[in-house]
């Protein structure tokens, strides 16, 4: 049967893999709040569409950091893509760049900053995760930037790993066979598993929690990369985060797997784009599944958005097909979404596109 939308591969996937790993693809941290707001907070925002424009040609073609790609639409950073298909991050590059997007590498991935780089050219970003220990992150900086990426994504919002209950019961941990492929020569490649989550254990142990703003300064003297802090959910923070040089604003509230009842990342977003002000892009990533999403994400003032599980979900299923199926179908969404309002380039999605419960009726 055919796959007609992206939430249809979650299905497929929860069927192909092992429950441990499904689970933890899918899990949200502890009540599991956020993770459902991040969808239904989509689901009440409404179009004001706009009709009789001339819509033959639509182009969904923009730049984020000076790098052009075809579809506002990117791929989050997620840990550990080997459990999905053998082919792990290398086929979620090569369906990136076939598609003519960016993606980001996690610093948690089961292949290499060099491995990934050499399936061919593409635009990468790198995710990091700050260390303790400051020469890894150092060696992990280093590396990415000769392997290519173009950008650090600084996830800040992980002092600590949130509590995923159900990797908890799971006793969630890398199967024996696959290694953190970045970590290999660094001697962290195998997580403890003794305890309660091997992967809690080891991101505890190793995670620098006492990571401040300060840190983002010290990561702009050991790398000329621009650095997006990803993670961050509110007007205030966007303005230390510009203040101490961040490149972008990633809102993010990773989807949905750290701190439970933070409200949505859509409902979030205006408020950090109004305080952002056009000083750096604002981005956006969790719970998109549809092109009604992106349109709604950009017409509230994101550069472009990113997604997590949708990725996890196709490689399952697919693998690099999979993935550049669920890109496919994105961006056929976006563009139906953008004839059937009226709009013929990202440009075209004004904030007055879109109607949210914020909006008086007019
Ligand atoms: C993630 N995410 C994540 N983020 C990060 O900065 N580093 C990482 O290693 C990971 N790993 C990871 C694993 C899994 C299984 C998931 C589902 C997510 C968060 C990710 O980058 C992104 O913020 C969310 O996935 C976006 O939400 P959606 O699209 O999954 O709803």
């Amino acid at each position: 049967m055919e796959v007609t939308n992206v939430c249809e591969y979650e299905e497929l996937a929860k069927k192909k893999l092992p429950k441990m790993v499904y689970d933890y693809y899918s899990a949200g941290a502890e009540d599991q709040w956020t993770l459902k707001e991040n969808r239904e907070a989509f689901s009440r925002i409404l179009f004001r569409p706009r009709v009789l424009v001339d819509v033959t040609k639509i182009d969904m073609t923009t730049t984020v950091l000076g790098f052009k790609i075809s579809i506002p639409i990117m791929i989050a950073p997620s840990a550990m893509q080997k459990m999905a298909h053998p082919d792990g991050e290398l086929a979620t590059a090569r369906a990136a760049a076939s598609a003519g997007t960016i993606m980001t590498l996690s610093s948690l991935a089961t292949c290499s900053v060099e491995e990934v780089n050499a399936t061919g050219p593409g635009i990468r970003f790198f995710q990091l995760y700050v260390y303790k220990d400051r020469n890894i992150v150092r060696q992990l900086v280093r590396r990415a930037e000769k392997a290519g990426y173009k950008a650090i994504a600084l996830t800040v919002d992980t002092p600590r790993l949130g509590r995923r209950e159900v990797d908890i019961k799971n006793k969630f941990t890398l199967p024996p066979n696959l290694t953190l492929k970045n970590f290999e020569n660094l001697d962290l490649g195998k997580m403890d598993k003794a305890n309660d989550s091997g992967l809690a254990a080891y991101a505890a142990s190793q995670v620098d929690q006492s990571l401040s703003w300060k840190d983002v300064k010290w990561l702009q003297t050991i790398t000329s990369l621009p650095i997006l802090c990803k993670g961050i959910m509110t007007a205030e923070d966007t303005r230390m985060a510009i203040e101490y040089g961040a490149a972008g604003i990633i809102v993010s509230n990773h989807g949905a797997r750290q701190l439970d009842y933070t409200p949505a990342t859509i409902t979030c977003l205006e408020e950090v784009v109004k305080e952002a002000n056009g000083r750096v892009p604002v981005f956006l990533d969790g719970g998109v599944r549809r092109g009604t999403d992106v349109f709604k994400a950009i017409a509230l003032g994101a550069s472009g958005i990113f997604i997590g599980r949708p990725v996890l979900y196709g490689l399952a299923v697919d693998g690099e097909a999979g993935i550049k199926n669920v890109l496919k179908m994105l961006r056929n969404e976006l563009e139906m979404t953008m004839a059937l309002s009226g709009c013929t380039s990202l440009e075209d999605i004004t904030r007055d596109r879109v109607l949210t419960e914020s909006d008086k009726i007019r």
